[in-house]
Order: structure tokens, then sequence, then C-alpha cells
């Protein structure tokens, strides 16, 4: 309770594979819903009974779903139908007041509304699911890309496979996502940085938000007082990386990290080198001397490395380990920011 009212706690689940945009919109509107928001995460054993296995484990898109910054308390392993037995948990556990889902339908295998139950006790409410963008979406966008091998039968009559022959289908999955000034204003926190706040700056493609960016943002906010984070152009991502790089383009890429707890604002394109001219001059001859190294270690980390999961994770901490021995480096206050 705060000043005599009680504090409404709302309930949102889902499974949150390969989080997007359209997840973190879900969540920040269902936050508005409520006070305080309570998020279940979907566990892998349900979501493959119901849907068909997840990209990403549950402890990464437990990670996900956390680092959100509308997200006050996540529960783990929840169910994918709100049972009267799960009910009474939100109800009487929890102090849930109410249960919230987008406005799409959400079916069990059965053909019955998983969120019947809430809406019967009075305790549903919906929110709007956002355009243009889903985790199959997504998934077909890399599949889409992906060299498949060509299946053919050679004179022998014999099926023999013809390796990295490009999909068909290469650009059939195009992003339908707008992007306005309203959205991104919504997700803005809309402060910028105290005056003697330090400012830290990092930046890269952070292509298909994961777990490991998460982790490092988190780490790079823990070296000063406000996160600015530079999001690489379409252009700069792929002279980089190569086509088809970058998989979601320059304005989903902002939004997911700028729907991160641990980020203050973000530059929409950023430039691939940070430019002596970006720090004050007290920092300029030493910065002159580190920050190429410094940008090169940071772009190679922040463009991930889609589904390799133990590879993505591995590549964040070394990451971070680099981050923390250069503090100094990184930590400065950038010029054209104040
Ligand atoms: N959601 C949304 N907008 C989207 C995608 C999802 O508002 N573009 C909402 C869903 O309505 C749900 C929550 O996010 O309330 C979690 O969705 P999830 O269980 O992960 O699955 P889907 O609804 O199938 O979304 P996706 O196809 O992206 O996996």
């Amino acid at each position: 309770k705060k000043n005599g009212k009680k504090r409404i706690r709302v309930y949102m689940d889902g499974c949150f594979d390969l989080m997007h945009y359209g997840h973190a919109n879900a969540l920040r509107q269902a936050k508005a819903l409520g006070d305080e928001l309570v998020v279940g995460v979907v566990s892998d054993e349900e979501i493959i009974a119901n849907k068909g296995p997840p990209v990403l484990s549950m402890e990464e898109r437990l990670a996900l779903v956390s680092g959100l910054k509308w997200v006050d308390e996540v529960i783990t392993n929840a169910p994918y139908e709100i049972t009267e037995k799960f009910m009474d948990t939100l109800f009487n556990e929890h102090n849930i007041d109410y249960i919230i889902h987008g406005d799409d339908p959400c079916l069990l295998p059965d053909g019955t509304d998983a969120y019947a139950l809430a809406k019967k006790a009075g305790r549903y409410k919906q929110i709007k699911r956002t355009e243009g963008v889903s985790s199959t979406d997504i998934v077909g966008r890399i599949l889409s890309y992906v060299r498949v091998p060509e299946v053919s039968q050679d004179h022998n009559g014999s099926l023999c496979g013809e390796p990295h022959k490009e999909s068909q289908s290469k650009g059939a999955h195009v992003s339908q996502f707008l992007p306005t000034s309203r959205r991104i204003v919504q997700f803005s926190n809309g402060k910028g940085p105290a005056p003697n706040a330090r400012v830290v700056y990092i930046d890269g493609a952070f292509d298909l938000f994961h777990a490991g960016h998460v982790e490092i943002l988190k780490s790079a906010r823990q070296l000063g007082d406000f996160l600015l984070v530079g999001i690489h152009t379409d252009q700069i991502v792929s002279e980089h990386r190569g086509n088809p790089h970058p998989i979601m383009h320059l304005h989903e890429r902002s939004l997911s990290v700028l729907a991160c707890r641990y980020v203050d604002e973000v530059i929409i394109g950023a430039p691939w080198e940070v430019t002596t001219d970006m720090v004050p001059p007290k920092y300029s001859s030493f910065c002159a001397t580190f920050l190429p190294v410094l940008c090169s270690w940071g772009s190679y980390a922040c463009i991930d490395k889609t589904f390799d999961r133990q590879g993505n994770m591995l590549t964040a901490k070394l990451l971070i380990d680099i981050y923390l021995k250069y503090a100094l480096a990184t930590v400065f206050t950038l010029n054209h920011f104040k």
C-alpha cells in the first residue's frame, strides 16, 4: 500500500522467444494497466507441448524478460494455460489483480482459449498486439537467408546434397515495422544525464537482442551514471558482417536496446568509429590511442552471434572482461551529449 491506496498488480505471461520490441511493447502496455508488473515466463516443456520447441532456453528468455525496464517481478516456469489452480496461486500468493494478454487469440491444442477462466472470473484485461513482428516472423527472416543444401538425384539414382546453395526464398521476409516518433517516445526514459554524470558509451549492432546483450549493457551501466548506446546503421553492420546482416533493421534494434532497463539513451545510427571529437579535450590524446582498438573490440562483440547459444554467452563474458580491464577508456563524458 502506498498513501493508503492498494497497489494494483498485473500479470502477463508468454514464451518471449527471440524477444523483440512487440513483446517489450506488450509489457509496456501491461505495466500501464497497474502499478507493478509480474511476468510469467512459460517453461520449455509447456511451450513444446503447446507450440513446438522454442529457439531460446528458459534461462535465456528469463534474462531477456528480466532486463526489460517495465518488468518488476518474474515467475519462472509458468504454465501455458491459466488453470484454476494457477489462478489461485496468482491471486493468493502473488496478489495479482488482473491477468493480461494481447488481443490475438491464444488457443490450447484442443482449440479452447488459454485465458477462458481468467475472463470468466472477471480478472482479465487486454492490450493491443503490436503489428509487424513476431518470433515466427524473425525465424522466417533467418531461415530465408540460410544457405540450404539442394537435394538432387545423381545419375545412379541416389540422393546427393549440394551444399551452399542459396535459399530461393531470400528476401521473402521483409520487416513490416513502421517506426513512429510516438513509439520511440513511449520507449524512452525522457531524461538526459545529470550535470556531472559519468556518461558511458557503448556501440554495436545489437542484432537479435539476446541475453549476452543484457549482460554487457548491465556491466557498461555499472561503469558510470548514464548509459548511452550507439546503434550502428544497417549499412555499417552489413559492411562489417556481410549480407544478410543485420536481421533486424536499425529502428527495430534501437527499440530493443531502448527497452533494456540499463540503457538511458540511444543514438539511432551511430558512426562505426568513436572519434576524438566526441570526447572532452582532456581525454583526447589518450582516446586517440585507445579508441580504435576499443571500437574494433566493442563492435566485434556487439554484432551478435545469433543462434550459437554457448557462443553468445561466451562472447559477452569475454567482452565484459575486456571492457572492465579498459574501463578507464570507455568511461568518458561525451562532449556533444552535454
Ligand atoms: N505480443 C504482442 N505483440 C507481438 C507479439 C506478442 O503484443 N507482436 C504479446 C502477446 O499477445 C502476449 C505476449 O506478447 O501477450 C507474449 O507473447 P508470446 O507468448 O511470446 O507469443 P506470441 O503471442 O505467439 O508472440 P510471437 O509470435 O512473437 O512469439
